[in-house]
């Protein structure tokens, strides 16, 4: 568009005390609307609001109001069909929407921005936008919590190897591993729900940022717009961007459950692990070698964290050092928000549906749940329990395990003498615990990997996951 363009566009919100346009540069660098678009369904809602509001402070007749009410519904229905769409000339969504009313109304289109500036309305939209798709994200984070229960309903009572350091450790059930994962997850859904408690104010009424002469209800139009309270103080509600923020770092630490998940399923999809085999609708191909079955879908959820990370660390470098109230630094909070809701809508989906399909190979995984001397400990444990001191009980299993691999054996392949030569502690009937079904039995205080436990957790997560599901529809 040409400065001549500019000069000439009908729909400026500020162009009365200006001789000429702007320049093509300004213009350029000033316009959203190309993002900030995806605002308009929320920046309606808060315009059917304020035209009440106008009205019962006597500013707007009632067939005023009618007109106004009705262009709103008109331009709205337009925005849905794509009839209307933003042009190049208009700066930013309130722009564009404020000339759709003048397409329509005429003079009357001009009498809605009384007592309202473009600084509490963004500040409204982005909250009223962030509390919709939260809820959308936490449906989606319900069909992830739902993918790794059902599986781990499925794969109830098979053992797997429980590792620190990616190294055998302790046998676990496979299903504990899984329900792990569901328990991150749920705390990301509790903290959009705590989230939501502290996002649901409303700036709208705070005007650019002293609030409004004309004697307008805050408090009504937040009642209207679904917010719990209006703001205390308009300069704050211009200018706060915590909400963004929190969401932001909410993102990020999904983001990172995700790659966290991601990496587990990568491994256990390779050769070396062989716990899982993907289905064929979650995996990829190679375009040279025909053999190969990648987890890209894994891989991409692992992959995305790095921008939601990086959202959260450029909103809040922007933030920093800002004055009160409203700068225009403030119009870059909005694409890394939107980039945010937009990944985990795109990545939840293909990783509950990659979790639903895998299949399991339980056979392998009770192979090797017990390899690597795993039941070392439960040996130390039982020489515990018959009086000798943890730390000796330590050493000789510690000794056991070197003879062991000197001598190319397992524990279960050892002999009476074999075992008193290593401890006199070794007595024939410690091989009772050389059971990895026993060893998982044991651990059966809250919290442990036991099957009694385990199915306790299982059931408790799938009422927390129902809980989760009826809040997104709230
Ligand atoms: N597009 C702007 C933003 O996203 C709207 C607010 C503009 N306010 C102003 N005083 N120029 O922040």
């Amino acid at each position: 568009m040409t400065d001549e363009q500019h000069r000439r566009t009908p729909t400026r919100l500020w162009g009365g005390r200006f001789e000429g346009g702007p320049s093509e540069a300004l213009a350029r660098l000033s316009v959203s609307v190309q993002f900030d678009w995806r605002l308009a369904p929320y920046d309606l809602l808060g315009s059917r609001a304020h035209a009440r509001v106008l009205h019962r402070a006597g500013l707007l007749t009632e067939d005023e109001l009618d007109r106004m009410l009705g262009a709103l519904d008109d331009l709205e229905e337009a925005c849905r069909t794509g009839e209307f769409r933003p042009a190049v000339a208009d700066e930013d969504v309130h722009t564009a929407l404020e000339r759709g009313l003048l397409e329509r109304l005429g003079t009357l289109g001009g009498k809605l921005r009384a007592g309202r500036s473009r600084n509490d309305q963004v500040a409204t939209d982005l909250r009223l936008y962030l509390r919709d798709h939260v809820r959308q994200i936490v449906s989606r984070l319900v069909e992830l919590e739902t993918a790794l229960i059902a599986q781990a309903d499925q794969n109830m009572g098979v053992a797997a190897p429980g590792m620190t350091h990616l190294q055998h450790a302790q046998p676990v059930l496979f299903s504990h591993q899984l329900l792990a994962h569901v328990q991150a997850y749920a705390r990301d859904v509790d903290r959009l729900r705590d989230w939501d408690k502290r996002a649901a104010i409303s700036p709208l009424g705070s005007g650019a940022l002293a609030g409004s002469s004309l004697p307008l209800d805050p408090e009504a139009v937040a009642d209207e717009l679904g917010f719990d309270a209006a703001a205390a103080n308009s300069m704050d509600a211009v200018s706060d961007r915590d909400y963004a923020v929190e969401f932001l770092a909410a993102a990020a630490l999904i983001g990172v459950h995700l790659s966290r998940l991601g990496e587990e399923v990568v491994l256990w999809a390779s050769q070396e692990f062989r716990w899982i085999e993907m289905d064929d609708t979650y995996a990829t191909g190679s375009s040279i070698m025909p053999q190969k079955k990648n987890p890209d879908v894994a891989e991409l959820a692992r992959g995305k964290c790095g921008r939601l990370i990086g959202h959260l660390t450029a909103l809040l470098t922007t933030l920093k050092g800002l004055p009160l109230t409203y700068n225009r630094d403030l119009q870059e909070d909005k694409e890394g928000v939107f980039d945010a809701v937009e990944t985990l809508l795109l990545v939840l989906p293909a990783m509950a549906g990659l979790i639903a399909t895998m299949r399991v190979n339980t056979e392998r995984l009770e192979a090797l749940a017990p390899q690597g001397f795993a039941l070392a400990t439960d040996l130390a444990e039982l020489l515990v329990r018959r009086g000798v001191a943890f730390r000796e009980a330590h050493e000789v299993v510690g000794h056991l395990v070197v003879w062991c691999q000197v001598n190319d054996k397992d524990f279960g392949d050892l002999t009476d003498d074999e075992l008193a030569k290593v401890s006199p502690h070794l007595t024939p009937d410690v091989r009772d615990v050389f059971s990895v079904q026993g060893a998982l039995a044991a651990r059966k205080a809250y919290g442990g990997t036991s099957p009694e436990r385990v199915g306790q957790q299982l059931t408790a997560l799938r009422s927390l996951a129902d809980d989760h599901a009826s809040w997104a529809a709230s």
